[in-house]
């Protein structure tokens, strides 16, 4: 194993998938356990200085912890109803993946904290509001909107490894975290998505379920992202500045913007017999693996903290 990342490593092998595999996932899901040090030299700007692109992403930051950490506890209550080891394995490797993913955007949030930005405040909103949720919503539609915004999650991680100029100029330590997020997103894209399946057995209403919570939570999401931003935006003095807007606007919805690259595969989970895997981006797992391994190749953000 490199000496710049450490994995988990699985307890036991996947086996071959069998033919009545409730799994339909690609690839083996590897949670990389990676401190990024967000240490002094880190701003609020930092993606190229550009405090409307940084603010753009580092909105989508501040939603992150509490909302992995709500993914994770959708699966739970679906567990034993799991019968297939290689599933299991999934999910388990998925949760290690968000609890990872937690520790270092709240890391990243701090980050903000530091430099004025509101980021405890907000973060704390999305704590309650989805503690909310999950008083007023049952399991079913819990598990849902996971499915939803982890097709949100997987679509947004495409567009940055497919379009990996979107992070040119920005501070290494933040790019490392984007890109490996984004690989571990798109490595376990499907496994809340299969164990839906497993959840609602008939298939009519597990399409129906999907979709509609796709339908759900697409315009919340977004427009907490925009109301997000607009609040960092204006705490870090930027409310006025129309330049960095127009290139947040560019960056997401320009030629090729991240979200209109995203948008036939966002689109295609209202297609019937949709599965995340019809859309094969295993090729930027491999190429962020065989970097991210190579010691001298890595930069210094992929250092892990000592356990
Ligand atoms: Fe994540
Ligand atoms: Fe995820």
């Amino acid at each position: 194993m490199s000496e710049m990342t450490q994995t988990i490593a699985p307890e036991e092998a996947i086996p071959a998938a069998a033919q009545e595999s409730q799994s339909l996932s690609a690839k083996e899901i590897i949670p990389r356990n990676i401190d990024f040090g967000f240490d002094e030299t880190v701003h609020y700007d930092w993606l190229d200085g550009c405090p409307g692109r940084s603010n753009l992403l580092n909105a989508m930051s501040l939603l992150f912890p509490a909302g992995e950490t709500f993914f994770i506890d959708s699966t739970r209550p679906f567990l034993k109803d799991v019968t297939d080891k290689k599933l299991k394995k999934e999910i388990k490797n998925f949760m290690t993946q968000e609890a990872i993913h937690t520790r270092e955007h709240e890391a990243y949030n701090e980050m903000l904290e530091r430099d004025g930005l509101p980021a405890k405040k907000i973060e704390a909103e999305v704590w309650r509001d989805l503690e909310m949720g999950k008083k007023v919503l049952n399991k079913y539609q819990q598990l849902g909107i996971t499915v939803a915004l982890e097709h949100w999650t997987a679509v947004l991680a495409n567009g940055l490894l497919s379009n990996p100029e979107a992070l040119d100029g920005a501070h290494p330590a933040m790019r490392s975290v984007w890109l490996w997020h984004a690989v571990e997103e798109s490595e376990h894209k499907a496994v809340c998505f299969d164990l839906m399946r497993v959840a609602i057995k008939d298939k009519k209403e597990f399409e129906k379920a999907r979709k509609r919570a796709l339908r759900m939570v697409s315009v919340p999401f977004m427009a907490r992202t925009f109301m997000y931003y607009t609040r960092l935006m204006y705490a870090s003095g930027n409310l006025f500045n129309f330049k960095a807007h127009w290139s947040t606007m560019t960056y997401a919805w320009g030629k090729p913007g991240i979200f209109r690259k995203m948008w036939p595969e966002f689109k295609a989970f209202f297609k019937d017999d949709f599965h995340p895997w019809d859309f094969d981006n295993s090729e930027y797992i491999e190429k962020w693996d065989a970097e991210a391994n190579s010691k001298d190749e890595a930069p210094e953000a992929f250092l892990i903290a000592a356990e």
